[in-house]
């Protein structure tokens, strides 16, 4: 990473956090931040789970195990946010309802202006697991959870702590946090199981780089007023002290 891209991804990460630090503190902006990550983790289950199911069909069962330990990981931090948003009686709301988007006025789905450049040059298609490239997967996903921990971590610790539901979410969250570190070392320890040192070092520095470009859109997005959709909507109401909330007391 050359010097320019070190500083900009200081500036681009001070930002994120100023960002998803008051998203998280403010009751208002929080169940959204909530339902985002929720869908998030949860959401990459699937796609691990193929990769999983790839890599044992490839011969490479270390990294099969790697990436069932991975989804199984993921499965659960989508339920801590899924409990924490019951501790606030909201809940992701059911897409279902929503127009498809056919219906949607023949609209293609947006992606997040941070993905956009992040993937800058892959399509779609490219992103189905028995398609990507592994150096691709093994690199942005790298990138992604190393940043990750220190962004929940740094989350957890804005939360205040004279709030039942915040002090569970915040155990839950610094437990999400430290798995996002396992996470990145073992795709660290996938890049060097199948790379040279040079090799490693270049693809880390690629998307380094992009990650960089990708903060840099998404607080330029978050400038100009870029909101976020609204992902939640009331729930059940749950007693933050009864068993309903064993997921963040165990975290
Ligand atoms: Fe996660
Ligand atoms: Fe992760």
């Amino acid at each position: 990473m050359n010097f320019v891209t070190q500083l900009l991804h200081l500036v681009g990460s001070g930002a994120v956090a100023y960002i998803s630090a008051r998203n998280i503190r403010d009751s208002r902006t929080r169940p959204n931040t909530l339902a985002a990550f929720q869908l998030a983790e949860s959401g990459s289950v699937p796609f691990l789970t193929s990769l999983s199911e790839r890599a044992a069909a490839e011969g490479d069962s270390w990294l099969a195990q790697m990436l069932a330990l991975h989804a199984a990981d993921e499965r659960r931090h989508g339920n801590i946010f899924a409990q924490a948003l019951k501790q606030w009686d909201k809940e992701v709301i059911d897409f279902k309802s929503l127009p498809k988007p056919a219906e949607n006025k023949g609209e293609k789905p947006k992606r997040s202006p941070f993905f956009a450049a992040y993937f800058d040059g892959y399509d779609a298609e490219f992103f189905k697991p028995d398609k990507i490239e592994w150096p691709v997967f093994m690199a942005s996903t790298y990138i992604l959870e190393l940043d990750a921990s220190t962004d929940f971590a740094r989350m957890a610790n804005v939360l205040p702590d004279d709030d039942l539901r915040c002090r569970n979410l915040k155990k839950g969250m610094l437990s999400i946090a430290s798995d996002e570190t396992r996470h990145a070392a073992y795709l660290y320890e996938a890049m060097e199981r199948r790379f040279s040192a040079r090799e490693v070092e270049n693809l880390v520095d690629e998307w380094r780089t992009r990650k960089v470009n990708a903060l840099l859109a998404m607080v330029g997005n978050f400038v100009k007023g870029g909101g976020n959709p609204n992902l939640v909507k009331d729930g059940v109401p749950v007693d933050v002290s009864g068993e309903n909330s064993s997921e963040l007391k165990a975290a």
